[in-house]
Formats: C-alpha cells, structure tokens, sequence
C-alpha cells in the first residue's frame, strides 16, 4: 500500500460513508430511520447494488456450462468473486473456498460431509452456550444419527467463555470444536486463536462461525489455523442467500458431498458416479451467481478502508452507547464481556423487551428483540430474551442518543 492510500484510509469520512447506503435516508413512521440491527442484516452500499444490476442488465447466463460469451462472462465473474472471498479471509487457495447459502448452510454441510462420515457412539461434539441455534441444531441431529454426544463448554455471566474449563474438556474423545467467533445474541469476541491451539494438543478438528466475526474486523484463517470458517454474504454488505465455507483443503478433499446434482459431478452412469474436483464436488445445482458478484462488490467497498480504523470507530460507538446506558435506571445490559464488538443487549426491568421494541419502531428506531436465535445462553440467564442494538460503521453518535430518547420516551409508557 503507498503511503498515500494508507493516509486516506487513516482519514476515513464517516458522514460521507452513509452516502454509500440508499436506504439509510428514508423516514419510518414519520421519523428518520435509525438502524440498529445490523446483526441480523447489514444494508447494502450502491456499490452492491449496482453491481447486481449490472450483471443482470449485461452478463447473466448460467456459469460453467454454456459455449457462449454470456455463460464465459458469468463465469469469470462468479470464479474472480472466490478469489476475492478467498483473499477477504486469506485462505491458501480458491479450492477451499465453497459457495453456500449462507452459514447455516455452511455449518451443516460440515455436520453433514463431515460429522456424518467420522463420528461414531463415544465421540464429542463441544459447542459454547452461547452459540447461535445454527451452530447447535446441525450438531445435535448429526449426534442423533451417530451417537456421538454434544458437549456444552459453560459461558460466565458476563457471556465470556470459561476457558479453564474448555481446555479440562478436550481429550481423546473429542473429535469436533464448532464455536461461533462474535455471538450474535451478546457480542462477545470469543478467543478462537487460543481456543485453536488448545484444540491442537489432540487431533480435534475446529470449525469457526464467523457471522458475526467477518462484518467488524479482518479474518485470517491461516493465521487461525482453524479447519473450517464460514460466514454470510449478507451480513458483510452483501445480498442474501450467498455465504461462504472455507475448509483446508486437504480436509474438504477426504469428504463426500451431502447434495448431488448438476456441477459436482465427473462422470455420471447408472453404473456409478464420481464426483467433480473441488471446490465444485460440494457446489450442486445451479449457484447463487448474482450473489457471488455482490458479495464479492461488498468486499471490494470495505477494501477502501483501512478496517482496524471502521472497527476502532465501532467501537467507539458501543462504548458510547455503553456510557449511556448507565443514565437510564431500569436498563440492565446482558452481555458484558471484556472483549466485545457490535452489540449492546439489554433489558428494560419491568417490560417485555417485545414491547419495548415496538415503542422503538415507531419513534423509527429498529431493534432486534427475543432471543436472538441463542435460546440456550437466555435460558442460562433466566430471561425470555432481550432488546439488541447492533451497529454498523455507518452508525453515529446521533443514532445512539436517538435510541436513548426514544427508549426514555417508551420508558415513560411501560412503566
Ligand atoms: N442471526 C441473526 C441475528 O442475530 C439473524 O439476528
């Protein structure tokens, strides 16, 4: 990087940022929109949606199979969005990247390819408490299916993982880690790097759901040493319906795909079928092309900036909005972890969070209440669920005393 680019990335215009995103500037129930659940979906900047349009205005075929110039185009661009991916989480090669739906896609292909193939009665399966039901329900069919166990690793009340504990759980029959990297219900930053080389004393396979994780800061998959990383289109920027599994590729290779269909296939006879090269062999049925292109746009918008900046501004946000919440007396915050990024969640003492997050909407503040798909760590904490603001970079400090005064407005109605 010149030293040019690096001072413009250290000089990042926030306002201007915002200009990026569309639908930002509209009025919801005669109010400016504040949007504040960024952890259940990012907004999408022009760049995106722009280049969604132009692929269906310009190059839309299928990819891989036509003899023509459309179908070529498609192609290299669906091929240079998983080079982009690949890059985004520096993954060693394109192979290992797989396109998905999503990450509940992502997590059970490897429930499914994986966990199915090499689990037997008598191996464990750890997850945290506080994972999302994505990165629990998968595992708990595949031990139904296996009699292998799921082990739970115990979460302290601040919502940190009780590491001591993790490292007393790992032996020999311990065959898989799968812990979410950011929880989406709590925004705690789990130690995946130690949790990694912990996991590394026996030959236990980790996979990482970084949903959270991959929209506030860099991912290095390398530098994790984890087996598996997944994580969502949408929730970095993106479109819906396209997400990512990175596997070694020495691991994805000894795998079998769980869907067959077009593209991942060799040869196909009545005698018996063998499968395509990676990353295809896990790829059936027409992809999510479109989705591809503009994942791969949202990756090419965040790489203008300098990211540990768009974090560091983030953070300043939630630390903001952290001081804040010490003015409002009722409020207690759920999720107080040391390390933490994007969310702060909280209940109103004396309200339904439900009802809190109506009153919210209609002063055109958008919250996510209940449990945030992670009933276990609310059922830990004896709650129903909570109220969630989530941020993103093109949040501002006028979105969090917004929230405030509309949350000291739905205070005065509830109780
Ligand atoms: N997992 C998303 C959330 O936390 C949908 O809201």
């Amino acid at each position: 990087m010149t030293n040019a680019l690096a001072e413009n990335k250290k000089a990042i215009d926030f306002a201007a940022i915002r200009q990026d995103f569309p639908i930002l500037h509209q009025e919801v129930h005669g109010q400016p929109l504040v949007y504040l659940d960024n952890a259940a979906s990012t907004q999408k900047p022009n760049l995106v949606i722009d280049s969604i349009k132009h692929y269906y205005e310009h190059d839309h075929s299928n990819v891989h199979r036509g003899a023509h110039a459309l179908s070529d185009r498609a192609t290299a661009k669906f091929e240079h969005a998983r080079e982009n991916v690949q890059r985004f989480i520096n993954a060693a090669k394109r192979e290992e990247i797989i396109w998905t739906r999503g990450t509940t896609e992502s997590i059970n292909l490897v429930a499914n390819s994986f966990g199915r193939a090499s689990l037997t009665s008598g191996d464990e399966i750890l997850v945290s408490a506080m994972e999302h039901h994505s990165n629990i329900v998968p595992w708990q069919m595949v031990c139904e299916q296996t009699g292998a166990t799921l082990k739970v690793i115990p979460v302290n009340e601040c919502g940190e993982i009780e590491f001591d504990q993790y490292v007393a759980m790992l032996n020999e029959k311990v065959k898989l880690i799968s812990i979410g990297h950011v929880s989406n219900a709590l925004g705690s930053i789990n130690p995946v790097k130690q949790m990694i080389a912990e996991a590394r004393k026996f030959d236990i396979k980790i996979m990482v759901d970084g949903a959270q994780a991959a929209p506030h800061f860099d991912i290095d998959v390398q530098n994790l040493d984890c087996d598996f990383y997944a994580f969502s289109g949408h929730k970095v920027f993106g479109p819906t319906g396209i997400g990512i599994l990175y596997g070694k590729e020495q691991l994805l290779e000894s795998m079998t795909p769980y869907q067959g269909g077009g593209e991942m296939i060799e040869v196909v006879s009545f005698d018996g079928t063998t499968y395509n090269e990676l990353p295809y062999k896990f790829e059936a049925g027409t992809p999510n092309i479109a989705g591809a292109i503009g994942l791969s746009a949202a990756i090419d918008y965040l790489a203008q900036f300098d990211r540990n900046a768009l974090q560091a501004y983030e953070d300043q946000l939630l630390a903001f909005a952290t001081e804040q919440a010490k003015s409002v007396e009722e409020l207690k915050l759920v999720g107080t972890a040391k390390e933490k990024t994007g969310v702060m969640s909280f209940l109103l003492q004396g309200a339904h969070p439900n009802d809190v997050g109506m009153l919210l909407d209609q002063q055109g503040v958008a919250v996510r209440t209940g449990h945030h798909c992670a009933m276990p760590i609310m059922k830990q904490f004896g709650i129903p669920g909570t109220i969630r603001a989530s941020f993103a970079f093109y949040n501002n400090e006028d979105d969090v005393v917004r929230l405030f005064n509309a949350l000291n407005k739905a205070k005065s109605f509830l109780l």
